[in-house]
């Protein structure tokens, strides 16, 4: 049998338990000092908080002071952790992981480094092996759409694991994978890096575009299209700068992703909120108040820095992420300049 310690018992470490239960693994969920209540809750028989789905019987649940006792025997480890956690823990679970060998992370994110160079996430994950003067595990980054309550729920679900060392993201595959969540496996890991934390900014503008045909009652779908299209054009873009292909951009890592985050959820929320009128600091105090982080708000000003640091160019070259990084600094008519960042330029002014 084997042994897999989730790291993080929130919404998309606790689901990770269904398939590996149903696989028939010993699924070993560590909460974070955070996640006191999420455990309580399940420990008094009640579905997780986050994913109204019970967790699968026999899933053993480890306090944040229990971390080694949750690694202990464990043969894969996976980080299940919001980005602004990730160093943190992975500092604490170093050691052990470092012995295992392979580390399988679900976070999604940019890191800022001390000089200010914006980071993948794996890169910043190696960074702090390499400065324990621990081995550095293989690292396996998991994409897709994948909500995390349909995984819990055993629903169909296609997700894509990318490493840069690809027989460490088949072997993580062939441990987890069930008949209803199935993992296509890529070497790719940087257009999935790419796409994933950027995904959460787009979809903001998605959900602006719901709230707009909320408070209409009219359709704005051909907006939301655009919006969609060229949200891809600029990841891939982003993804082919860094090294990426842009087909991970094109499939499951970004247009499946940005389509399910798109669709419900928590990004597109606080977008459709300020799509229907309210301003984006209160949109996201009401997020924050229902415990809900909204991972492309800290991501959309990341991702603007980024930008920065590679293009010439970049508020041209990128225009709808700008225009949502103002709409959630609260600047400009977030409308008009959320039209013109996704709508081609006139022909008379492309001509001209
Ligand atoms: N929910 C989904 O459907 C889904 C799908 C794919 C990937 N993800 C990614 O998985 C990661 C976890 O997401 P989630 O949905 O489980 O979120 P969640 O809010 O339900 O849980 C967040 C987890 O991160 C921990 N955490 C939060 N802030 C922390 C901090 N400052 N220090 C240490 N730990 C901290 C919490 O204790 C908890 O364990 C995110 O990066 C998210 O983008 C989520």
């Amino acid at each position: 049998m084997t042994t897999i310690t989730i790291l993080g018992a929130g919404a998309m470490g606790s689901a990770l338990a269904t398939p590996l239960r149903d696989r028939g693994h010993q699924v070993k969920l560590w909460g974070t000092w955070l996640d006191d209540h999420l455990l309580d809750a399940v420990e008094a028989g009640k579905p997780h908080p986050r994913t109204n789905v019970l967790l699968p019987a026999g899933t053993q649940l480890f306090r944040s002071d229990e971390l080694e006792a949750s690694l202990a025997d464990s043969d894969i480890v996976i980080l299940s952790v919001a980005s602004v956690g990730v160093e943190k823990v992975t500092e604490l679970a170093a050691q052990r992981i470092s012995e295992i060998g392979a580390l399988v992370v679900t976070s999604k994110g940019f890191v800022t480094d001390t000089d200010g160079t914006i980071r993948l996430l794996p890169d910043a994950i190696t960074s702090i092996f390499e400065g324990l003067s621990l081995a550095v595990p293989a690292i396996v980054a998991a994409g897709g759409p994948c909500k995390a309550n349909e995984v819990a729920a055993a629903r169909p679900t296609a997700t894509v694991y990318g490493s840069s060392d690809i027989e460490a993201a088949r072997a993580a595959a062939r441990i987890i994978e069930t008949e209803d969540y199935r993992v296509e496996t890529i070497a790719d890991f940087v257009g999935l890096e790419i796409a994933a934390p950027l995904k959460n900014v787009y979809a903001i503008a998605l959900g602006f575009a719901d709230g707009l045909a909320e408070t209409s009652t009219q359709p704005w779908h051909n907006l939301r299209s655009a919006f969609f299209a060229q949200a891809l054009r600029e990841m891939a873009d982003i993804a082919t700068d860094f090294g990426g292909d842009a087909a991970t951009v094109y499939g499951l890592a970004g247009a499946g992703d940005l389509e399910v985050t798109g669709l419900s959820g928590r990004n597109k929320v606080y977008g459709a909120r300020i799509g229907a009128g309210e301003s984006s600091a209160l949109a996201l105090q009401a997020m924050i108040d229902a415990e809900q982080t909204v991972e492309g708000v800290p991501a959309s000003g990341l991702a603007v820095v980024l930008a920065s640091q590679r293009f010439e160019s970049p508020a041209e070259r990128l225009p709808l992420l700008h225009a949502i990084r103002r709409v959630v600094d609260g600047e400009g008519d977030a409308l008009a300049e959320l039209i013109s960042a996704a709508l081609p330029r006139a022909l008379s002014e492309r001509l001209a």
